[in-house]
């Protein structure tokens, strides 16, 4: 089976202004065109106010472009929301669905992000769709039902495997600084590639909960795990380019 190309995701959540963003931003660029031709691609989700300036910082450069939600719909009466043709049209190629923090704080449940994605990917762009089990159903060993209850919930019956990323994120290990073992990633990704099928063989299964520098190596190197997506290491230039580089 040919190698899957490795992922690294920058979710800077909602941190950085205009002068700060442009300057990690601008770091992390010009790591990545130092390092050309890099071996797995690399991408930045600012807030949306930064997507924009980031993309004039970012051009030339091997670092791709990303939002961090975007609504199902393609324009519309839709206060304070984005749709993915915004977003592609500023030069993004990928969005984040799904994650835990938007689950949460705003409800959002499989079928909303499943229909997130069908725009999303007709807008051309590649889709994060986030998942993972919460510390009750990992205690209660409810961890694989979870897993696969949220996948097939949070996809559409159609869509592109070309433009899917799975990221496994337990959402006990964000922003937590615990992470679970690369054995325990491992088996979840491999759970997540036999619940997508023959889709299972070509899809990007990325690893996102506390990954920093010192653990960024041995989840790396696994077969398993084609890419991490990294939170708050990520609004470090410095360390997130150290997190990168492990995936050479
Ligand atoms: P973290 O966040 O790296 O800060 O744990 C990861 C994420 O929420 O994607």
């Amino acid at each position: 089976m040919a190698k899957r190309r490795k992922l690294i995701v920058g979710n800077w959540k909602m941190n950085g202004r205009l002068t700060s963003g442009l300057n990690l931003a601008r770091e992390v660029a010009d790591r990545a065109t130092a390092s050309m031709p890099l071996t797995f691609d690399i991408v930045l989700c600012p807030p949306a106010t930064l997507i924009w300036p980031i993309a004039e910082t970012l051009m030339g450069s091997p670092v791709l472009l990303g939002g961090q939600d975007c609504h199902y719909a393609n324009h519309g009466a839709y206060t304070g929301d984005l749709s993915a043709g915004m977003l592609a049209d500023l030069g993004c190629r990928y969005v984040i669905l799904g994650h835990s923090e938007r689950r949460m704080a705003y409800g959002e449940q499989g079928d909303l992000i499943a229909q997130k994605v069908t725009s999303a990917q007709l807008a051309g762009l590649t889709t994060i769709v986030c998942l993972g089990e919460t510390l009750e159903q990992r205690a209660s060993g409810a961890t694989e039902t979870a897993i696969v209850q949220q996948l097939s919930a949070s996809l559409p019956d159609k869509y592109h495997a070309s433009q899917l990323v799975v990221a496994y994120e337990p959402i006990w290990a964000i922003g937590t600084g615990e992470v679970p073992s690369v054995e325990e990633i491992r088996i979840v990704h491999r759970l997540i590639r036999r619940s997508l099928g023959v889709a299972g063989e070509t899809v990007q299964v990325i690893y996102g909960g506390s990954v920093v520098p010192n653990n960024a190596e041995s989840i790396l190197q696994d077969d398993d795990i084609d890419g991490v997506l990294v939170g708050s290491a990520s609004l470090n230039g410095d360390g997130f380019w150290t997190i990168a580089d492990k995936a050479r």
